[in-house]
């Protein structure tokens, strides 16, 4: 891991209305402190994006996009670009596991996703991991393996360190269900591999990799602690103010630990 700087993702997934973003934003603010060692970033729906973008104090936090459309603008009614998110967001989540399996996003949709977010200037958190089922057929190197393909196939290796990885199966998911530290370690580096094999080991190094799943203040620390995991990815947790600055705080207290070891 050649980037010690940790980051944490809130995704508010569909809820907190304009009123209630707003509401939440000014009392995270009063409470997480602004550390260079992590790059704390919310996701909150497409329509409070560009108000809590006025709001926000940028040394603070970075706004991240939940979807988008890959082409630049056009008839496609209904869809925001990534070029209108230009300015707006620094991230967005591309092929959550909820855009794969509720929305039937597929390979060719997240590869474009992927290229419009880093032609836009806005960096990509691609989201990869395997079912209930495809753990238990064996299949999580697979799943990974063909997710990391089919997300990064327009990426070159100049653009790679504009991405972050987020391993989450989809298992634990909203389910309470956390993935044991020894399959998150696993497949940090099943990732790290498949990048080296593509990118080369230098490019592979420096990407940041991710754990999402069910992670609330308690259990934080033990993943930010893993080798090969640089942050999180916090949906339900993210939505108490208290408990999304306990994990900041977290990681925080990691970045020293690595630091002064
Ligand atoms: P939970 O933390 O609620 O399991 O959600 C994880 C997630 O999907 C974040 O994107």
């Amino acid at each position: 891991m050649a980037n010690q700087k940790k980051i944490i993702v809130g995704n508010w997934k569909m809820n907190l209305n304009l009123h209630e973003a707003s509401l939440y934003l000014h009392k995270l603010s009063g409470m997480v402190k602004a550390h260079r060692d992590v790059e704390v970033v919310l996701a909150p729906t497409i329509l409070t994006l560009q108000s809590l973008s006025l709001q926000v104090n940028w040394r603070q936090f970075k706004l991240a996009a939940q979807n988008f459309y890959w082409r630049d603008h056009g008839s496609f009614t209904g869809e925001v670009s990534a070029s209108q998110l230009r300015g707006i967001v620094q991230y967005a989540l591309v092929g959550h596991s909820e855009r794969r399996h509720i929305f039937n996003e597929n390979d060719k949709d997240i590869r474009n996703k992927v290229a419009a977010a880093i032609r836009n200037n806005i960096r990509p958190i691609l989201c990869i991991g395997e079912t209930a089922w495809e753990r238990a057929s064996g299949e999580t190197n697979d799943v990974l393996h063909d997710q990391l393909i089919g997300g990064l196939s327009n990426i070159t290796s100049e653009e790679l360190d504009q991405v972050v990885i987020a391993y989450e199966p989809v298992w634990s998911v909203g389910m309470n269900q956390i993935a044991k530290p020894d399959d998150v370690v696993a497949a940090a580096k099943t990732i790290r591999r498949q990048l080296e094999h593509l990118y080369g080991p230098a490019a592979a190094d420096a990407v940041q990799v991710i754990y999402g799943g069910s992670v609330t203040s308690d259990a934080a620390a033990a993943y930010l602690a893993l080798p090969g995991i640089d942050g999180l990815l916090i949906g339900g947790a993210s939505l108490d103010a208290h408990e999304f600055n306990e994990i900041v705080k977290k990681a925080h207290n990691s970045s020293l630990l690595i630091k002064e070891g």
